[in-house]
């Protein structure tokens, strides 16, 4: 791995079967019972198989679920915010056998995966959201879907057969070893990762060009697995991405790529997840904004950023890097932040989601000193071509 950080726990997962060994285990599958993975769960196993979930080989056991949930780190010993578990509906749960090889399907008849079952254990859900979401409230977009599930996880180690049909993301979908190499190959030795399930606004921008003033390189990484319906699709973000760096960044600074997870809207918990996976793509830094992850109002403007005093710097391996709410400030004449500006918020552009939906939706393009020209053009066409599906 040359110069490059540690994945988290030592080393990078390889779970993917190819040739010979794949072939086998297809054929094998067909006479197995059968598991069928919804989205997100497709994209865990995924992100197990890839290594981005490194040091995790398979889906949870009751004791990591049990540690995760009260703290934060593997029965191992690593740091690990969120419980990466397989439901299964209780039928199928009381009738698995240990050791028993189970194929995972997806929702479109494939086969994804195989598991090796080690365990089957019924899990609290709603100590889980309470320790995981700070809220049972169903009105959470991530306790919605966690209570939607059955309670009762399979565990154990999984192998990946068949790849999901990346589609228009194609251009942009790496495997943690790929993004790795890229890095290498460029030379840098330091990198900052950036999440996000949003367009990137002039506050995002800024937030990642202070971040990179220090670093060798950006690795800008949307996440585009299955987000709330009223968040602006990752179609339409990945299109804004693209206008953003080819008239604001430098290509030789910037390495766009697609983060093929669920969103959890876990809030610090997620931002410390966000981070660990930034690690095995290779990142020796990571942006944790404000609000990190946040949904509605549950978690503190700076949550995500106070729970990273939970570890060591050792122990965690990446470096996070804290910015405060930023913002174009009229009087200031250029990008600000908390910290940075001494005037008062009628100078100041900031505008919630809802705010710049509401404006695109009337037709016009919010302020430049939001967001980019060229990026609002993009927005207010994705816009009228999604109206119809996210009303
Ligand atoms: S997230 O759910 O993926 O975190 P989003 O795409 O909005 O949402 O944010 C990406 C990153 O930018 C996060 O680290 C977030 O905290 C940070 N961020 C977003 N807006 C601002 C802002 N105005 N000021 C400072 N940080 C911000």
């Amino acid at each position: 791995m040359g110069t490059l950080i540690t994945p988290h726990g030592g080393t990078l997962v390889q779970r993917v079967l190819s040739g010979r060994e794949r072939q086998e285990a297809l054929a094998e599958a067909r006479s197995l019972r059968q598991i069928e993975l919804s989205g997100w769960s497709l994209s865990d196993l995924e992100l197990i198989a890839t290594g981005a979930f490194s040091p995790l080989t398979g889906f949870m056991g009751q004791a990591d679920w049990e540690s995760v949930v009260e703290t934060m780190h593997l029965s191992t010993g690593e740091v690990w915010s969120i419980p990466i578990t397989l439901p299964v509906p209780e039928s199928l749960a009381k009738s698995l056998k240990a050791d028993e090889r189970v194929a995972l399907v997806g929702q479109d008849g494939v086969v994804y995966g195989v598991i090796e079952v080690r365990e089957v254990y019924w899990y609290d859900q709603r100590r889980e959201a309470e320790a995981v979401y700070r809220t049972t409230d169903e009105a959470h977009p991530g306790v919605k879907k966690l209570f939607e599930r059955p309670p009762y996880a399979v565990a154990g180690p999984v192998w990946l057969l068949n790849r999901r049909d990346p589609g228009e993301f194609a251009e942009f979908y790496f495997d943690p070893a790929e993004i790795r190499a890229e890095f290498e190959r460029r030379g840098w030795r330091t990198v900052v990762g950036f999440q996000t399930r949003n367009p990137v606004h002039r506050a995002h921008e800024y937030i990642q060009k202070c971040a990179l003033e220090i670093v060798d390189g950006l690795l800008l990484n949307p996440l585009v697995g299955e987000t709330k319906a009223d968040d602006i699709p990752a179609s339409v973000r990945m299109r804004s991405y693209q206008v953003l760096l080819q008239h604001y960044y430098r290509p030789e600074r910037v390495f766009l790529a697609v983060y093929p997870a669920a969103m959890r809207y876990a809030g610090p918990r997620e931002a410390v997840l966000h981070a660990i996976v930034r690690k095995n793509y290779g990142c020796t830094h990571f942006i944790v904004g404000r609000d990190h992850a946040g949904v509605g109002n549950y978690y503190g403007t700076y949550d995500a950023q106070k729970i990273f005093s939970n570890f060591t710097h050792e122990e965690l391996g990446i470096q996070p890097l804290f910015f405060e709410n930023s913002f174009y400030c009229e009087k200031c004449d250029g990008m600000a932040s908390e910290k940075t500006c001494p005037h008062s918020e009628e100078h100041r552009y900031i505008l919630s989601g809802t705010k710049v939906r509401a404006i695109l939706r009337s037709g016009q393009r919010p302020s430049p000193k939001f967001t980019r020209p060229e990026v609002a053009d993009v927005l207010v066409q994705g816009l009228a071509e999604s109206e119809p599906v996210t009303g």
